[in-house]
């Protein structure tokens, strides 16, 4: 049986490296991207580059739960299995922006939307023989959780709001994990160290605490050599996704967290805390419960 994978966000920067290194193993592969234009733009790339023809789109923008929701149904309709799912989209925002459905966006994608989308499609992955679900870390490390700024209630800061919510991302994804008991199915963390993407040529010094905006000129500099790197810093960081995905090595990994340079690596103790898992579990089941009316055990 051919392996499938779903990568969110594989019409661009990262995920769509992952996706062109993926199609050159034979993967049949599915991305996620927000239109038209640029899902079939990317999958014409990454047939011409893998030359592998099995590469299917399903443009949905993560504006709601229920998009994601729309986004897992419609793999359903034309797909029985899934063997890795690639929770890849990421946002890093300005401002503080809230989605259709009223959550912060930071903590709706880059939170939510792994989950949410990992529990729709596990039925699946537990149909391949051996289901993977790769999610994507980034941010700075942090030493709390701020439990009353989960969706930037008190404050908000672009990369400090990200950062928290990746970490959030891991608590919960780390928590989801441990209930996999009796399935073949194992659920990793990768980060993918820098690369010059659209998230990342977004980047303005509003963004950084006031201490780190005085390297902005520096800052200005490394992103002028990185913008129009032609996907090569983006290829370097699919590397730890792609070894997760295909490593032999990598198979017996679960609730792993391996670095850019593919080490394994220790899962940070603000992931470890059972508190934190306990706390993020149950705000993030209540959310999806009272917009989508799924309730999770
Ligand atoms: N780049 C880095 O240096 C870096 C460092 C550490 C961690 N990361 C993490 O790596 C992952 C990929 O990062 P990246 O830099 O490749 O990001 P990116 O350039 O923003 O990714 C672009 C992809 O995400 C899709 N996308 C963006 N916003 C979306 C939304 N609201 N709803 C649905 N799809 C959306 C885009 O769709 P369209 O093509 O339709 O726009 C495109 O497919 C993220 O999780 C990020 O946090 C990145």
């Amino acid at each position: 049986m051919i392996k499938t994978v779903l990568i969110t966000g594989g019409s661009g920067g990262i995920g769509k490296q992952t996706a062109i290194s993926l199609a050159k193993e034979g993967f049949h592969i599915i991305i996620t991207g927000r239109s038209l234009k640029s899902c079939s733009e990317a999958v014409a790339e990454i047939k011409n580059k893998s030359t592998n023809e099995n590469v299917d789109y399903i443009i949905s923008d993560f504006n709601s739960l229920k998009s994601i929701q729309a986004l897992a149904d419609e793999y359903k309709k034309k797909h029985s299995y899934l063997d890795i799912l690639v929770n890849n989209v990421g946002v890093l925002k300005e401002t503080k922006e809230f989605t259709d459905d009223g959550i912060e966006k930071n903590f709706a994608i880059n939170v939510l939307v792994p989950y949410l989308l990992s529990i729709l499609l596990f039925d699946l992955l537990v149909k391949s023989k051996s289901g993977k679900i790769i999610s994507l870390i980034g941010g700075m490390p942090l030493r709390k959780i701020d439990f009353q700024n989960l969706q930037a209630e008190k404050n908000y800061l672009g990369v400090v709001t990200y950062s928290q919510s990746k970490m959030v991302m891991m608590t919960l994804m780390f928590a989801f994990g441990k209930t996999f008991d009796n399935t073949n199915v194992t659920s990793n963390f990768c980060y993918p160290g820098q690369a010059s993407t659209a998230m990342t040529n977004a980047l303005t010094p509003k963004m950084f605490p006031w201490f780190l905006r005085i390297f902005s000129p520096i800052f200005s500099l490394f992103k002028r050599d990185l913008i129009n790197d032609n996907g090569k810093s983006a290829e370097r960081a699919s590397q730890s996704t792609i070894y997760l995905a295909i490593s032999p090595q990598a198979q017996m990994l679960h609730n792993s967290y391996i670095n850019y340079k593919n080490k394994k690596t220790d899962i940070p103790k603000l992931v470890l805390n059972a508190h934190n898992q306990h706390h993020i579990l149950k705000y993030a089941n209540q959310i999806i419960n009272d917009r989508l009316g799924i309730n999770i055990s």
